[in-house]
């Protein structure tokens, strides 16, 4: 039995992104009916900024917290449990000014805690979210290869930063392109999760 954690990040009902994602999870459970899963949905309910009280409370130590820090952290632990209880980590991010939604950039803000899935070494930092299997699943207007690409690298580097190094792509890209460019990329992106369930022994 494994345990799905999917994070969507459009702000829309129905988003393209968030489609893909659902498609992605739906196969994989027709597959693997024991597993269990936990959606959130960032887009749509948004978690607050960082701001500098809710930043003195996660460098505050547990014992030291006062009762508004400690009020100010359990969101961000439960998040971050969250994360810790899943095997797989399955995120639909759609394509908002050239990168992540910023709803999905505070998810991030609230699970990457010194101590807690990253740490500092002599060698540098280490990510502590391990052993787990990300499946990424992007939307875009347009296209962007290479370097015009912000949100893969970005999510990489991020990701990897927690120690998730296990991670695949999908992406849907010319959604808002016409001649028929974003049904083929839509078709495309929808055949490649089930090549994604079926790669996974499902
Ligand atoms: C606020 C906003 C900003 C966007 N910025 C871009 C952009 O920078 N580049 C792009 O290719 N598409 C952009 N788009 C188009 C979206 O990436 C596209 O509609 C995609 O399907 C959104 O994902 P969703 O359907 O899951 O919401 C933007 C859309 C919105 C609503």
């Amino acid at each position: 039995m494994a345990r799905i954690l999917q994070i969507n990040s459009s702000a829309r009902a129905g988003g393209e992104s968030s489609r893909l994602a659902d498609a992605f999870v739906e196969r994989w459970l027709a597959a693997h009916p024991e597993d269990v899963l936990v959606r959130r949905d960032v887009g749509r309910e948004p978690l607050p900024h960082l701001d500098e009280a809710t930043l003195g409370a996660f460098f505050t130590p547990s014992e030291g917290r006062d009762a508004d820090q400690q009020a100010r952290v359990v969101l961000s632990d439960r998040l971050i449990e969250e994360v810790r209880a899943a095997d797989i980590l399955v995120l639909g991010v759609p394509m908002y000014n050239f990168t992540i939604p910023s709803t999905l950039k505070a998810w991030f803000d609230h699970i990457a805690r010194a101590g807690l899935t990253f740490r500092y070494t002599e060698t540098g930092p280490q990510g502590l979210l391990l052993g787990k299997r990300v499946y990424v699943f992007i939307a875009r207007g347009g296209v962007y290869e290479g370097e015009a690409d912000t949100q893969v690298p970005y999510l990489r580097q991020m990701l990897g930063f927690l120690g998730l190094t296990e991670v695949s792509f999908v992406l849907a890209q010319g959604l808002g392109m016409g001649g028929g460019v974003a049904e083929k990329a839509r078709q495309a992106a929808f055949a490649q999760t089930i090549d994604l369930v079926a790669g996974s022994g499902g």
